[in-house]
């Protein structure tokens, strides 16, 4: 394997990981950050985020020399023949995408392009901004020739994003230049993933077709578990015959209370702009976007109803914060917008989360009618029901006897359809799900 000296500009989640990967599968990388303090961290070894496995991956590459830190960009770029490009594209109200973060760090690295660099945007972008970067670099006087721009989008799930690296299903490979295109795909050989090679706005297109097709599959589900409640059916059941036909597949059948993250609410607004943009109304992905907010609407009016029928209790604990397990992720997590409708509705929240407490509680502020608790059995003391609105293994895992001890009313809503309604119903509570009713 030719060894390639990498950097990687931006230290946010993809950018941290794959350079890790990267220097973990033998390159030699450097991780580029503007933010001084965070540089320091990763130096240390304290990863910002919570990922499992990182840290120790991160140390070891750092150790064996392959792994370096620094906030100098240029000095960065003039030490490396290939730049990712993995810097944040947040969504604008109105879902555009912004790409300002993204053409300053173009702009500025064009300053150090002292010989050909091979360039490659992993960050998630709108169709049309590999060739928008051309011009970029030109515009700041960099030769034709000097460089090629390649897009290489990620498909890395948080929580999972090492294993994910090591086990991806595709990598592809957008480029115009052939000999870019496989200098890249050679870069990532020892992964031993399917490469497919396209032009650059089907590699960009890729990544949000990917996110919004899942998005789908998510809000399809949640829907026929809406229909099963109606007619008794019982969804867990329905998604499992459904993904046994190998064409529809198994995954992403999870019904509950709808997607979050960083990734999926943001991509499917972008790309409903990018449709908009040259005049399509894609009519599914608007439904889609709709379907998962009422996901979330329906979720507390049910917690809500659910009180009232069992004698008006006023307080809830709600388990799980992060949008999903493994990660202190807040960004557009369900459980945030179910906590605001409850409390605007008078009821009080006892909020636990193995994980993103911390982080939530910075986020929320103060609040009269929500406490937060680092053991979870002190979140249900007091409470009158539990809502479970993250699947964590800690959630899960809890003595459910003692919680019913603990609960003045033994009333159990699951989000996450997480747990087994017989067992519940057993130790005498009621047990609400989604769609399995
Ligand atoms: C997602 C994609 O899965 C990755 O492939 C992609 O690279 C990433 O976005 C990105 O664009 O960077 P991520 O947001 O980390 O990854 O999380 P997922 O594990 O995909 O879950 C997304 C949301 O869907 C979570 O809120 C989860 O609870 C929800 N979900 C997932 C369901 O409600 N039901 C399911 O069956 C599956």
């Amino acid at each position: 394997m030719r060894r390639e000296n990498i950097a990687v500009i931006g230290t946010g989640y993809v950018g941290l990981v794959s350079g890790t990967c990267f220097a973990e599968i033998g390159h030699q990388a450097i991780a580029v950050d503007r933010d001084q303090s965070k540089i320091e961290r990763l130096r240390q070894a304290d990863i910002p985020i919570y990922e499992p496995g990182l840290e120790a991956l991160v140390r070891s590459n750092m150790e064996a020399g392959r792994l370096s830190f620094t906030s100098e960009l240029q000095e960065a770029v003039r030490r490396s023949d290939i730049l990712f490009l993995a810097v944040g594209t947040p969504s604008m109200p109105g879902g555009e995408v912004d790409l300002s973060y993204l053409e300053s760090a173009f702009r500025q690295l064009a300053a150090a392009v002292d010989r050909y660099k091979l360039i490659v945007i992993k960050s998630t972008v709108p169709v049309g901004t590999a060739a928008m970067a051309e011009g970029w670099l030109r515009e700041e006087g960099v030769e034709e020739g000097r460089f090629d721009i390649v897009s290489n989008p990620e498909f890395l799930r948080e929580g999972s994003a090492i294993h994910d690296t090591f086990h991806s299903d595709r990598i592809v490979i957008g480029a115009e230049d052939q000999q870019a295109a496989e200098r890249i795909a050679a870069l990532h050989a020892p992964l031993q993933a399917p490469v497919l090679f396209t032009d650059r706005a089907s590699a960009e297109l890729i990544k949000y077709a990917s996110n919004a097709f899942l998005a789908a599959k998510i809000s399809f589900i949640n829907e026929m578990a809406n229909v099963c409640e109606k007619v008794g059916a019982d969804i867990a059941l329905v998604a499992q015959g459904m993904g046994m036909d190998k064409r529809i597949g198994s995954h992403f059948l999870q019904a509950g209370i709808g997607y979050g993250g960083s990734c999926f609410p943001k991509d499917t607004k972008a790309q409903l702009r990018i449709a908009e943009d040259v005049d399509y109304d894609f009519k599914i992905l608007r439904s889609v976007i709709e379907v998962n907010a009422l996901q979330r609407e329906r979720f507390a009016d049910r917690i809500i109803q659910e009180l009232t029928e069992a004698g008006g209790g006023k307080a809830v604990a709600v388990m799980g914060l992060a949008f999903k397990p493994n990660t202190d992720d807040l960004r557009d997590a369900p459980a945030l917008d179910i906590i605001e409708a409850l409390t605007t509705s008078g009821v009080q929240v006892r909020a636990y989360d193995p994980v993103a407490l911390e982080k939530a509680s910075a986020h929320m502020g103060r609040h009269e009618l929500v406490t937060f608790h680092a053991d979870p059995y002190e979140a249900v003391a007091g409470a009158d029901a539990m809502v479970i609105t993250t699947e964590w293994e800690a959630v899960k895992s809890l003595d459910f006897g003692e919680v019913a001890r603990l609960l003045s009313q033994r009333l159990l809503i699951d989000g996450r359809n997480c747990l087994e309604p017989a067992a519940m119903a057993e130790l005498g509570f009621r047990y609400v799900s989604v769609g399995r009713a």
